[in-house]
């Protein structure tokens, strides 16, 4: 079986150091099968770029490992097979589904399928949506075994998460690793609303922060924070438990600030920005109506300056789909 897979061109000399590199990031597509060309392997991949090298989509053959689709497990009439979701998320070991409504009463065999068709997977949980201040996950286990707390690996890093306790998503690493790389040694830094510390973690993996202050308002983040600090040996990482408002207050200035909140991290960019140092760059994640990006951009710029504050937006990058008419941006904003 043949599909189409994002992958990277390498010469042969360098293909297994670049394979094992993908691999202990995490970021080999190990559905498919590498395929020579020439003097090079077209490598297939997970993300857009590594190391340098472009990603463009490349035919290959499907690796006789790969778990199957579970749709052809399931064998649907058209009707519903037509309602399946063809993707769903993998933290560690946990499968998370959300599934239409008509198709509820097949939940476990759904479960099941998915389980028969990865291996690897532990437990399928179906997903409700997003609840609350935390952000937190509505789980219910449809398939497999154990509770829903895994360790997902990303760029190398172990991060044990639960993902019914805390917010976390395994989306993002791209744009984690974005970030690491643009990190200057000595950097003080601050994520205002860090889960279970994610961008810190990558941060300290990838590059030389001073320190990296990580906030969050849900008592079980913390938790989490100084389990991760402890195994991945990240001695820079500072969490701290309380309101992102009033936790900066007490911290001295930073060099960048991350600001994942994704629904109204915009009404904590004044804190923010009392927070940063001249300079500094925000990385402000924002979900908006894909037809207001640009006002919203040139609306918070005039909103800041009325509040105090110079700053110019220095990139602004649409990091994935959230619904058919909203996407989640990311704007990198610079304190002038
Ligand atoms: C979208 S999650 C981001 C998690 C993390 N950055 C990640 O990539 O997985 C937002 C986090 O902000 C936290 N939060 C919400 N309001 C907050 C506040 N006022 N101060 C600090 N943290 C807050 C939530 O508990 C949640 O963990």
């Amino acid at each position: 079986m043949k599909g189409v897979p994002r992958c990277i061109r390498v010469p042969k000399r360098d293909g297994e150091d670049v394979r094992r590199r993908l691999a202990d990031s995490e970021l080999l597509d190990a559905k498919y099968k590498i395929s020579r060309d020439g003097e090079h392997l077209n490598i297939p991949v997970l993300c857009d770029s590594f190391e340098g090298y472009e990603a463009f989509d490349s035919p290959a053959d499907m690796s006789e490992s790969h778990s199957k689709d579970y749709k052809e497990i399931l064998d649907f009439p058209d009707r519903l097979n037509e309602e399946l979701p063809s993707s769903y998320d993998m933290i560690g070991d946990v499968a998370i589904i959300k599934i239409p409504d008509m198709l509820m009463p097949y939940k476990e065999r759904i479960g099941e399928a998915m389980m028969e068709a990865t291996p690897s997977l532990r437990t399928v949980m179906m997903d409700s949506g997003v609840k609350g201040e935390f952000r937190v996950r509505e789980l219910e286990k449809i398939a497999g075994t154990g509770t829903s707390e895994t360790v997902h690996k990303e760029f190398g890093v172990r991060i044990t998460v639960d993902p019914s306790l805390v917010y976390f998503n395994p989306r993002l690493a791209t744009e984690r690793a974005r970030v690491a790389l643009s990190v200057k040694d000595g950097e003080r830094i601050i994520d205002m609303f860090a889960g279970v510390a994610p961008f810190p973690l990558v941060i300290s993996k990838l590059a030389h922060p001073e320190v990296i202050y990580a906030v969050d308002l849900n008592p079980d983040a913390e938790r989490f924070m100084k389990i991760n600090i402890e195994n991945n040996h990240a001695k820079n990482i500072v969490p701290i438990t309380g309101d992102a408002r009033e936790a900066v207050k007490r911290l001295p200035k930073a060099d960048r600030i991350i600001m994942n909140l994704p629904q109204s991290s915009d009404a904590f960019l004044d804190s923010a920005l009392e927070a940063a140092n001249k300079g500094a760059v925000i990385h402000m994640h924002r979900v908006l109506e894909r037809a207001e990006a640009d006002v919203f951009a040139s609306d918070l710029v005039e909103r800041m300056r009325s509040a105090g504050y110079d700053i110019h937006i220095a990139r602004t990058s649409e990091l994935k789909t959230y619904s058919p008419t909203m996407s989640v941006y990311v704007f990198d904003i610079v304190k002038d």
